[in-house]
């Protein structure tokens, strides 16, 4: 590949149309799964995970050789780069081998070295800051069901963290209104907000769940302890004020979605009867991942479209 790599590491670091050109792919590769073009023809692709993974897992390997791709799976500990090669090394030779890498890891730090160094397409598989993927997917699934995002309020309750950033810079990049509540020891980075807000997006960060959730159109949570987290108790305590409850759906829209990336721990951030009612999305959402992701390979990777 010549110039620099197409690297999808965040969602800032990408303009909207181009964004948007990914999750046209998707939805061009999900209306036609089997039947889409493959052009991911004669390319491999590395897939590291250093942290466990169902979904980012299987949708990302499907959805390489669905593209006509093959995959090579790794975890960090089987791999040299666990005891102690360094990150550009192990850049500098996956690049030799593959055509793109994604890496989830705890630590973005890394993400950003690989990316320095790769010259090839590094693709943000989670770190403890982002998780950019997810947000494309659930973008795609909003829009699926209560059509263009752009103008909508979506409301975000507890935890500030990876998975609440990405939220952050999708509002900036598709122009939908994003209203926090989260305990003030768990907020988001204020640096994220900041850049959001100066990219024009609205996005409100409060203390209260009833009054992010207030008219809404979708109600998004995520687990209390991340992969990347410890104090698990003081979290939970911290945390339980967020719950998403059917008391707390009932002060969004009357057709409010409820959004949640999974793994979900039911009676904790989400009651049963959430999750696993009529307002939930959450299925939909993973599985779009799969086609999500096919947009963004595309994208990284350069071909044609999806379409023929
Ligand atoms: N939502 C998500 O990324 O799930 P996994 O951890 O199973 O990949
Ligand atoms: N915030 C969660 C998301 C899992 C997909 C975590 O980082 O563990």
């Amino acid at each position: 590949m010549s110039g620099r790599p197409r690297h999808f590491l965040d969602l800032s670091d990408i303009d909207s149309a181009t964004l948007r050109g990914m999750l046209e792919s998707a939805a061009v590769c999900k209306s036609d799964r089997r039947g889409h073009a493959k052009p991911l023809t004669d390319k491999t692709v590395a897939l590291i995970f250093e942290k466990p993974s169902t979904r980012t897992r299987v949708s990302f390997e499907l959805a390489v050789r669905e593209l006509g791709g093959d995959v090579v799976v790794l975890s960090g500990r089987e791999m040299q780069l666990g005891r102690g090669e360094t990150v550009a090394d192990t850049a500098r030779v996956l690049s030799r081998y593959v055509d793109a890498i994604m890496l989830r890891t705890d630590q973005p730090e890394k993400l950003q070295e690989l990316a320095r160094h790769a010259t090839v397409p590094v693709i943000n598989g989670l770190t403890a800051a982002s998780h950019p993927c997810q947000i494309m997917a659930d973008v795609l699934t909003f829009e699926e069901h209560r059509g263009p995002i752009s103008g909508q309020t979506i409301a975000w309750l507890g935890d500030g963290n990876n998975v609440a950033r990405s939220w952050i810079e999708a509002a900036a990049r598709f122009r939908f209104h994003l209203r926090l509540a989260t305990p003030n020891e768990l907020a988001p980075p204020r640096r994220v907000l900041d850049w959001a807000r100066a990219e024009g997006a609205r996005v409100e960060l409060g203390e209260d769940p009833l009054a992010a959730v207030r008219d809404a159109r979708c109600v998004v949570t995520d687990t209390w302890v991340s992969m990347a987290d410890d104090a698990g108790e003081s979290r939970h305590n911290l945390l339980a004020p967020f719950r998403v409850t059917e008391a707390v759906m009932a002060q969004a829209a009357p057709d409010a979605l409820f959004m949640h990336c999974l793994p979900a721990h039911r009676g904790e951030e989400v009651t049963a009867a959430v999750i696993d009612g009529p307002y939930s999305v959450v299925f939909d959402e993973a599985e779009n991942r799969l086609h999500a992701q096919k947009g963004i390979l595309i994208w990284a990777l350069g071909g044609g479209g999806a379409g023929g």
